[in-house]
């Protein structure tokens, strides 16, 4: 069985105080969970999430990272710097990066292999735009970034990631995908997975849905057979909001 991961991804939100106060409140209501859960947050909030999460079932993430050890990178932060200060998820690949940022295949393939050689757990992203949903290629768009961003892992590497299927049309737009092609496409998803590493691999593999997931829609989401919790983006920065959705069930 596997366990469902949800997180939350703050964006660029939060300062170190609302972060503080965030955590004490969410520490409370989510303490009994079963699920895993997981803070996002920016570079700056890390150090006192991390501090305040002691103790607690909150696990600290970060949105991004580099996927050089050290050296001449401005404005860079390696894994090795996150895995220091008690960072254990990172988010790899997110539409925004992508979009903004220009990351691709390529370095959503470096970073990934670096953050699993440090011991961070990666969340690899993916997703279709309204374009290409509309020309009927989500699923070879998805399939596609999924097999560039774990190619040249070992099947014992590829059971580490998580994969946040994220439909880019989905996310801040109060859209979400509906429960069935959430769950065909996470389905899409872990059949590639299993074509290239073997269905004892592809079986153990997490994969979120996220997009719009909120405390209305998030039980019918993560009941769903094969969407193993979520990444939460504006939903999560409100702590009633976010608290519901990890007690969902
Ligand atoms: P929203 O939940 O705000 O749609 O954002 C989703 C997202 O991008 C999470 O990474």
């Amino acid at each position: 069985m596997r366990r469902k991961v949800i997180a939350g991804n703050w964006k660029m939100n939060m300062l170190p105080n609302e972060a503080i106060e965030f955590i004490q409140s969410l520490a409370e209501k989510v303490k009994h969970s079963e699920h895993e859960v997981v803070l996002c947050v920016p570079y700056t909030d890390i150090f006192y999430s991390v501090l305040n999460t002691q103790g607690t079932n909150i696990k600290i993430g970060a949105q991004n990272m580099h996927w050089e050890e050290k050296g001449a990178y401005t404005g860079e932060v390696s894994a090795e710097m996150l895995k220091a200060v008690g960072v254990e998820y990172v988010i790899i690949g997110h539409s925004e990066r992508r979009q903004y940022f220009a990351e691709t295949d390529e370095t959503v393939n470096k970073k990934l292999k670096k953050a699993l050689s440090v011991g961070l757990k990666p969340i690899v992203c993916v997703g279709e735009t309204l374009e290409q949903r509309e020309q009927g290629i989500t699923i070879q768009v998805i399939t596609g970034q999924t097999e560039k961003a774990l190619d040249g892992l070992e099947p014992e590497q590829v059971e580490k990631v998580i994969i946040a299927y994220e439909p880019i049309w989905a996310i801040g737009t109060g859209k979400t995908a509906t429960k069935e092609d959430a769950n065909d496409a996470v389905r899409q998803i872990r059949k590639k997975i299993a074509e290239k590493y073997g269905q004892n691999t592809a079986n153990g593999v997490i994969i979120q849905y996220g997009g719009s997931v909120k405390a209305a829609n998030a039980k019918e989401l993560f009941e769903m057979s094969d969407i193993d919790g979520g990444l939460v983006g504006g939903a999560s920065l409100k702590v009633e909001e976010f608290s519901n959705i990890v007690n969902y069930n």
